[in-house]
C-alpha cells in the first residue's frame, strides 16, 4: 500500500490505471478505523481494479471544538488495517493541502441539508462535507464511492451533490455495521465510559421497538414513536431528535406509508450519536406477511 500526502502524488500514483483501464474506487473517511469503515473497505475491494481511501478529519465539518479535538486519531493502526484489506493508496493529505491560504469556496447543496443532522449541528455541517468531498472527487476521479448508510442524510445529500453537478462518480451505500447488541458502530463510540456505553444500547432498542411497532400494524407517526421513546427514556436519554421520514427526502410523515426511516440523535453523556432505521411498511398483516 502507498502512503500519498498531495494532491500531485494521487494524480501521478492514478495516471496509469486510468489509462489501462481500471476501474477505481474510493472510500473517504475520517480516520480511526471500526468495522463499519472496513465494511467499505472490502467491498470497494471486491467491486474495483484501484482502490484509494482518504483519512482526513475535516476540521470545517465539526461544530463543536471539543468534539474536533476528542475526535480519535491513530494514523498508523488505520495504515496497518487498510493494509491489511489490499487498499492500494491511503491519501492522507495535511490540512493545508486542502485548505491552502486564500481557500475561500464552498459548496453547498440545499433543502435536503437543513433539517435533522443540519438543523441541529448547524447548517455549516454539510456545507463543509459536501466541499471536501467534491475537492475529493476532484483529486482521486473515482468511478465508484462507497458511503455508510449509518449517515443516511449524508448519502442523501452526496447523491443530491453528484446529480446537480454531474459529478462522474456512482454511489454506493452500504449497510450499518453494528456491535452484536446492535449499537452502530462510530468513531465516537470509544469516548463512552463503561455506563455510558451500557446507555447507549437503548438506542437500537428504541429503533427495535418502533420497527417492532410498525411490523405489527401500526402506521401513525406518534404511536410508532412511543414505545422508541419509551426505550430511551427508560435508559435517561432524551433524544436530540427521534423522526419518522420519508427514506427520499427525509420530511416528516404525516402517516406511514412506502419507503420510510426512523432516525434519531442522542448524547449519551456527552457523545452524540446517530442511527437509524429502515422501516418496512409493505406489510399490513400484522407482521404475518
Ligand atoms: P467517517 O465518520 O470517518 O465515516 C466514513 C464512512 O464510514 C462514512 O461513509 C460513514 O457513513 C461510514 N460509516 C461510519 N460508521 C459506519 C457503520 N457503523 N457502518 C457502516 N458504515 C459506517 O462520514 C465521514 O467520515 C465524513 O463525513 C466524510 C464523508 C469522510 C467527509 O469528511
Amino acid at each position: 500500500m502507498r502512503a500519498l500526502r498531495t494532491v500531485a502524488e494521487v494524480r501521478a500514483a492514478l495516471r496509469e490505471p486510468r489509462r489501462a483501464g481500471r476501474v477505481i474506487g474510493l472510500v473517504p473517511t475520517m480516520g480511526a478505523f471500526h468495522d463499519g469503515h472496513l465494511s467499505l473497505m472490502r467491498r470497494a475491494r471486491r467491486d474495483c481494479d484501484e482502490l484509494v481511501v482518504s483519512l482526513f478529519v475535516n476540521a470545517a465539518q465539526f461544530a463543536e471544538a471539543d468534539d474536533l479535538r476528542e475526535y480519535p486519531r491513530d494514523e498508523r493502526r488505520d495504515a496497518m488495517l487498510a493494509a491489511q484489506l489490499g487498499v492500494d493508496h491511503l491519501f492522507a493529505p495535511a490540512g493545508e493541502e486542502i485548505y491552502p491560504p486564500g481557500f475561500d469556496t464552498t459548496v453547498s447543496v440545499g433543502a435536503i441539508t437543513q433539517t435533522l443532522e443540519g438543523a441541529h449541528r448547524g447548517y455549516g455541517h454539510f456545507d463543509a462535507v459536501t466541499t471536501v468531498l467534491t475537492k475529493l472527487f476532484n483529486i482521486v476521479s473515482p468511478d465508484v464511492a462507497y458511503f455508510g448508510h449509518k449517515d443516511v442524510q449524508q448519502t442523501l445529500v452526496i447523491k443530491r451533490l453528484v446529480r446537480d453537478l454531474n459529478i462522474p462518480v456512482r454511489i454506493e451505500v452500504c449497510p450499518t455495521m453494528r456491535e452484536p447488541d446492535g449499537l452502530a458502530m462510530s468513531s465516537r463510540n470509544v469516548r463512552l465510559s463503561a455506563a455510558e456505553r451500557e446507555r447507549a444500547r437503548a438506542l437500537h432498542r428504541a429503533l427495535a421497538a418502533a420497527e417492532r411497532a410498525v411490523v405489527e400494524g401500526e402506521r401513525d407517526p406518534e404511536a410508532v414513536k412511543a414505545p422508541a421513546l419509551r426505550e430511551l427514556h427508560a435508559a435517561g436519554i432524551e433524544p436530540e431528535y427521534l423522526e419518522l421520514v420519508s427514506a427520499a427526502t427525509l420530511a416528516a410523515v404525516p402517516h406511514l406509508e412506502g419507503d420510510v426511516l426512523a432516525v434519531l440523535a442522542a448524547r449519551v453523556g456527552a457523545t452524540r450519536l446517530i442511527d437509524n432505521q429502515p422501516l418496512s411498511t409493505a406489510c399490513t398483516n400484522h407482521g404475518r406477511c
